[in-house]
């Protein structure tokens, strides 16, 4: 194939993903169902599952603009469970060469609200009253993150805590995050 020709299909593979990627946004707008998304990405195939969650973590971006101050990836979501890997960049680290405390809160905010937002339904609000970070080991390298929230029998609860749990490459819990959120929850399972 000429360079040309595979120039030419880069642009075509490329645009198509965009639109792909538009037309889910579109659809699926502030990402309130974040496993349907997640779902129909994964139904696709032919897609490798790097590019995969590089969409998800693209629709999750332009849904949290936050979220695309840092290189993250969604690795896994279920209900009730999500789990996100984050590279220490340049951008996202201080002059001590460790991760920016502001960069671990956007990170366990994005995870912990994927997490929540399996739980919930289509009538259901959720909005986060207060983020609470434990620091407990410098933060080097590649980050994971995860959050397990147990399903809401309570549906009068008006308040939920969920948490996050950062670690490093070697599993050591780097960062703890207590998330409180205020509930209204309309629809009945
Ligand atoms: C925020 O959450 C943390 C952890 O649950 C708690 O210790 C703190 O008191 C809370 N702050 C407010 C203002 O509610
Ligand atoms: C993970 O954190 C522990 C404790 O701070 C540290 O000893 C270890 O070297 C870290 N691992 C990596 C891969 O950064």
């Amino acid at each position: 194939m000429s360079l040309a020709l595979l120039g030419l299909t880069a642009i075509m593979v490329l645009t198509s993903l965009s639109v792909l990627s538009n037309m889910i946004k579109e659809k699926l707008g502030s990402l309130r169902d974040p496993l349907q998304v997640w779902e129909v990405l994964h139904a696709v195939d032919i897609l490798p599952m790097r590019l995969r969650a590089w969409i998800f973590s693209a629709i999750v971006g332009f849904a949290n603009p936050y979220a695309r101050t840092i290189n993250f990836r969604i690795t896994e979501l279920r209900k009730g469970k999500a789990c996100g890997a984050m590279k220490e960049t340049k951008e996202i680290s201080n002059p001590y060469r460790c991760v920016h405390a502001a960069a671990l809160i956007t990170f366990g905010e994005t995870v912990g609200s994927l997490a929540l937002f399996t739980l919930l339904g289509k009538s259901d609000r959720a909005i986060l009253t207060n983020i609470s970070a434990e620091y407990v080991k410098v933060s080097r390298g590649l980050l994971t993150a995860s959050s397990i929230v147990t399903p809401i029998k309570d549906r009068e609860a008006t308040e939920v805590v969920t948490h996050v749990l950062i670690k490093n490459a070697s599993f050591e819990t780097v960062s703890k995050l207590t998330l409180t959120w205020k509930v209204d929850l309309k629809d009945t399972f």
